[in-house]
């Protein structure tokens, strides 16, 4: 899959509106459209080409997942959670659009996400597409990443311990890793035993990736980043490079790319794209 294949399928799902809305419109498709690493949908398009589901079909799940990490990012950057101005190298949604037209558009992406997975052109048996739906109702919500985003911000200028700084990176950034690959699975009408070995999967890159960036806030540079770096130190961010220092933060997202691998061992070589993945979580500078 590459990337331009979700940038394609994006475009087509969010329309230019014409008359009043086109305001929010033109603001889902600023926060959506032209940036993003798309990790979430290769995710979603990988583990489901592992039971068969050819690429393009799983496009529309997998763009409606980066609707859904895309709402994340505009809900995440607003001034009453972490103020953030900078985004994918351009001002944050709030900053071009207003806080009231941020607010409505990442409700908007996620609930169009919603409709994307109930439409029958994502999949045409309306049994797979109620586990779409399911799977990603409990990733964003109060049992995971809102959860997640909730605990973050109480824990901000707290004495935190490990244990608990891993459960909220479980439940911010794991879950929807994890719902990801979970949707891949579903997808394929994969069997019990492969579903749960995806989910693992995408936990464990999940919480590496949010110590990488956590990493990166430390050591990354903000143009490269396309965001503020530096910022969680000052913000009193409860993250494991604060708790454990860079060195062995580092060797914890290793160890979690580690039993990620381990997840895969049952899908041999046709998931060395998915193992690919796990290895750029940890390496990537961006
Ligand atoms: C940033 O995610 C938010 C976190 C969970 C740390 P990404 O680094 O995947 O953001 P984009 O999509 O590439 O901009
Ligand atoms: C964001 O974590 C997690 C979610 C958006 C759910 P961060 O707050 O660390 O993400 P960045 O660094 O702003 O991208
Ligand atoms: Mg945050
Ligand atoms: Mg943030
Ligand atoms: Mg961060």
């Amino acid at each position: 899959m590459r990337a331009r294949d979700v940038e394609a399928a994006l475009d087509r799902l969010l329309p230019e509106a014409a008359v009043q809305e086109q305001k929010l419109w033109r603001a889902m498709r600023y926060a959506c459209l032209d940036g993003g690493k798309r990790l979430r949908p290769f995710l979603v398009v990988e583990a489901a080409s592992l039971f068969g589901v050819r690429r393009q079909q799983a496009l529309r799940a997998a763009a409606a997942m980066e609707m859904v990490h895309c709402c994340s990012l505009v809900f995440d950057d607003l001034p009453a959670l972490d103020d953030d101005k900078l985004r994918r190298g351009r001002p944050a949604c709030h900053v071009v659009f207003g806080e009231a037209t941020a607010i409505l558009t990442a409700a908007s992406l996620l609930m169009l996400a919603f409709e994307v997975l109930a439409d029958p052109a994502t999949h045409p048996d309306a049994e797979v597409r109620i586990g779409l739906i399911d799977a990603l109702a409990k990733a964003a919500g109060p049992r995971n990443m809102a959860a997640g985003q909730a605990i973050d911000l109480a824990f901000e200028h707290k004495p935190v311990d490990v244990r608990m700084i891993e459960r909220m990176q479980g439940l911010k950034t794991g879950a929807l890793f994890a719902s990801c690959a979970e949707i891949g699975a579903i997808l394929g009408k994969a069997d019990a035993n492969a579903r749960e070995s995806l989910v693992a999967f995408g936990r464990a890159i999940g919480c590496a990736f949010q110590i990488a960036d956590d990493l990166l806030d430390r050591e990354g540079d903000r143009k490269t980043m396309g965001k503020e770096t530096g910022k969680d130190a000052a913000a009193g961010k409860a993250t494991l490079v604060q708790a454990l220092g860079c060195d062995q933060a580092r060797r914890e997202a290793e160890r979690m790319i580690g039993k990620a691998l381990v997840s895969l061992e049952g899908f041999g070589g046709s998931a060395h794209r998915l193992r690919d993945l796990a290895q750029f979580v940890i390496s990537r500078n961006t």
